[in-house]
């Protein structure tokens, strides 16, 4: 049985990934490991934490002799790496455990992959999952694609980045069998609620004030988590080696307009009378370094291996707004202890 190990599976596009391959791929065993930090639930694997093709692990990326005994003890066919530290934010108030995870996390499995492949690296497969943040920020106009320069501004993005590029030099200099894909902003359910969309639809919700970055005219180019999930099931069986890959929803919305948008869906879900959310907007001091805008030409992906978005953000946005109303244990479970001081500590003293 192919054993996939896939790294940070508890996590937001880790557990949809998860979900995806375990249901649709009886014939691999899919093993999580994840460290369970902040961003990591068990709770978001509930559904399939019982198949006899999955199991779950409990470690940190950073920890090289845990990863070594691992790819040892489980005989790992191929990885699909997801673990990470993702949040702007919090790599503006703490870079170094950005290199940890990301920088040294991605390089201990890259050597843990080649010592137990180095007999056959082509029956391998390291899938690096990264982000579009790493081309940096565009103005009005163009696209990112799989030959724009890296010019990341984030201390996340930075960290994103320099794991990129540590995974093409292992497929340049030892002939591991390596692919990437970029991706823009997901959305979607057991999103973790620091990022704008599910903070925006628990605030709202707790009638507290939604905090604006700015004046709101940043853009990002959002795409429905489980679409994302697709995309990496496409290039893992697809891809060619060594190859890139971008991943994008050809869906760009400046952030004040998303926001309405959510404010208007919220009042209708919520049964309060229309405009009651989007008094709760509220501009705050703009994120340091803030990208204006992310958008991405997936026309390579498209043409290749035939995948494009399903769903309209329209659709998809009520979707979301439905699972965290319906959801409520999730939400107040991710919500509660540390979340509080974070929160503080971000938006508290603006
Ligand atoms: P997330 O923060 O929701 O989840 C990250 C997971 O990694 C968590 O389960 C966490 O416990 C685990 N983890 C963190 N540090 C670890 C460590 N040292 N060892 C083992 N596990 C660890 O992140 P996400 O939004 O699901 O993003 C997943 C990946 O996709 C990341 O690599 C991110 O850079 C990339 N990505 C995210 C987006 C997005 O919009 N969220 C877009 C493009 C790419
Ligand atoms: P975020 O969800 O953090 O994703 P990223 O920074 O990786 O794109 O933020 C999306 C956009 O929303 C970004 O332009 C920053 C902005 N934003 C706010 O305006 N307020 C907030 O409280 C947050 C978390 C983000």
């Amino acid at each position: 049985m192919k054993k996939i190990l896939i790294t940070g599976g508890a996590g937001f596009i880790g557990s949809h990934v998860v979900r995806r391959f375990v249901n649709n791929y009886p014939e691999y065993q899919i093993i999580n490991l994840d460290k369970l930090t902040y961003a990591g639930n068990l709770l978001n694997l509930k559904d399939v934490e019982d198949r006899p093709n999955y199991k779950f692990i409990k470690g940190d990326i950073v920890d090289a002799p845990f990863i070594d005994k691992l790819f040892a003890e489980e005989q790992i066919d191929s990885v699909i790496h997801l673990a990470a530290e993702s949040h702007v934010d919090r790599s503006i108030s703490n870079p170094v455990e950005f290199v940890m995870t990301n920088v040294v996390g991605t390089v201990n499995l890259l050597n843990a992959a080649r010592k137990q492949w180095s007999n056959n690296y082509a029956a391998h497969r390291f899938y690096h999952v990264s982000t579009d943040e790493v081309y940096g920020s565009l103005g009005e106009d163009g696209l990112f694609t799989e030959t724009t320069s890296y010019d990341p501004h984030s201390p996340y993005s930075a960290s994103k980045a320099s794991s990129d590029h540590f995974v093409r030099s292992y497929h340049d200099t030892y002939g591991i069998d390596t692919v990437i894909s970029n991706c823009s902003n997901n959305y979607g359910s057991h999103h973790f609620p620091e990022k704008l969309i599910p903070l925006s639809i628990n605030n709202i919700k707790n009638n507290k004030s939604i905090p604006v970055y700015g004046k709101g005219e940043n853009i990002r180019d959002w795409l429905w988590v489980e679409d994302h999930a697709r995309a990496i099931d496409v290039i893992y069986h697809k891809a060619a080696s060594g190859s890139t890959y971008n991943v994008g929803g050809h869906n760009e919305w400046k952030n004040i307009d998303l926001i309405r948008l959510l404010c208007k869906i919220m009042d209708e879900k919520l049964g309060r009378e229309p405009g009651t959310s989007a008094k709760l907007i509220t501009y705050v001091t703009d994120r340091a370094g803030h990208d204006l805008r992310y958008a991405i030409d997936s026309t390579k992906l498209q043409n290749d291996l035939g995948w494009k978005p399903s769903l309209q953000f329209e659709e998809g946005l009520e979707k979301t707004v439905e699972w965290y109303l319906h959801n409520d244990e999730w939400l107040q479970s991710v919500t509660s202890g540390s979340y509080q001081s974070y929160y503080e500590e971000q938006y508290g003293k603006r």
